[in-house]
Parts: structure tokens; C-alpha cells; sequence
């Protein structure tokens, strides 16, 4: 019974999630990647600062995300998405050159960072090193 329910609320969270995700164009599908990301920062700054245990499945999870997330993500940015609900900068349509090595170069912090991540004591730094990453992107390329 209780399977049963969470079951079916999982299956109507999705069925929220796609038409969502269909109308949201480019910039839905690039702040729901975001938010993939997010949620998983958030598990990883609880685990740097005590508040939950480091687990090894979680960590690989969230360096998975992080690969899975930023892979492709230049190509939601198409001409014209600079204008709605949206906090990217105009420098990702101006220095497309620069945003693509800022996605570049966190591809390469994940990569080399994913291995590290996989033991307790190689966490931290590992988790640092990513977010670094991420705050690097977003003084150049989104909006406060
Ligand atoms: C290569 C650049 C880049 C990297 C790396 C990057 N971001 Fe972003 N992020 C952006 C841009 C650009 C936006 C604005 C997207 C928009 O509003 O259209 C954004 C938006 C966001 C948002 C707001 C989403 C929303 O719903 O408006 C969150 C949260 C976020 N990023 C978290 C992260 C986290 C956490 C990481 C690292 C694990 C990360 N980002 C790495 C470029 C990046």
C-alpha cells in the first residue's frame, strides 16, 4: 500500500514535470539543469559541514549530475533566448568563445574531481573544487 502510493505520486510528479518542461523552450530546460545541480550542492555543502554522513552512492550521484547536467549545455542558448525569465548575461551570446570554455573547463573540474569525491577524505576538496567551478561561471555569465 504504502509502495503503491509513493508510486504513483513519483508517476504524477512526472507527468507534472514534462509539460512543464516542454513550455519552459531553452530557458526551462537550462534552469532545470540548473536545478539539478542545485539540489545536489545542496546534499554536498550538508555533508561538508556535518550535518549528513558522507556516503560514496551519493557522492558518485552528484558528480554524475553535476557531468550529466553541464553536458551539452552551451546548445540551450540558442539566439534569442536572452529575453524572458531568464538570468543569463548577454556575454554568453556576445563571448559565445568564452562561455564555451567556462562549460569546458567545468566539465574538466568534474572529470578530474568525480574520483576524488568517491572516498570520504577526498570529498571535500573535491566538492570545493566544483563549486569554485560553479561560482566562476556565474560571475561571468549569469545575472545575481
Ligand atoms: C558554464 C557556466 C555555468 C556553470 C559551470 C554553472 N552554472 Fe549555474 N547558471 C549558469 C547560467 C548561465 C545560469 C542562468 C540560466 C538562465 O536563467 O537562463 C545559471 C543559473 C543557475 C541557477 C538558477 C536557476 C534558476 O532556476 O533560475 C542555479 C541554482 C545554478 N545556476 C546553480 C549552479 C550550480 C550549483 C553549479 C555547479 C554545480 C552551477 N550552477 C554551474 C551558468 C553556469
Amino acid at each position: 500500500m504504502r509502495f503503491a502510493s509513493v508510486a504513483v505520486l513519483l508517476l504524477t510528479g512526472l507527468a507534472a514535470a514534462g509539460p512543464v518542461l516542454a513550455q519552459g523552450g531553452p530557458i526551462g530546460a537550462r534552469q532545470h539543469a540548473m536545478k539539478a545541480m542545485q539540489d545536489q550542492a545542496e546534499i554536498g555543502a550538508a555533508i561538508l559541514k556535518g550535518q549528513a554522513p558522507y556516503d560514496p552512492a551519493k557522492a558518485a550521484l552528484m558528480f554524475k549530475t553535476f557531468g550529466d547536467s553541464i553536458k551539452g549545455y552551451a546548445s540551450l542558448f540558442p539566439p534569442g533566448s536572452d529575453k524572458g525569465d531568464t538570468k543569463a548575461q548577454p556575454a554568453i551570446w556576445s563571448d559565445r568563445a568564452g562561455f564555451e570554455a567556462a562549460i569546458a573547463k567545468f566539465e574538466q573540474l568534474v572529470a578530474e574531481n568525480a574520483p576524488k569525491a568517491a572516498t570520504a577524505d577526498g570529498f571535500k576538496a573535491a566538492f570545493v573544487a566544483v563549486a569554485d567551478g560553479c561560482r566562476g561561471c556565474h560571475q561571468g555569465f549569469k545575472a545575481r
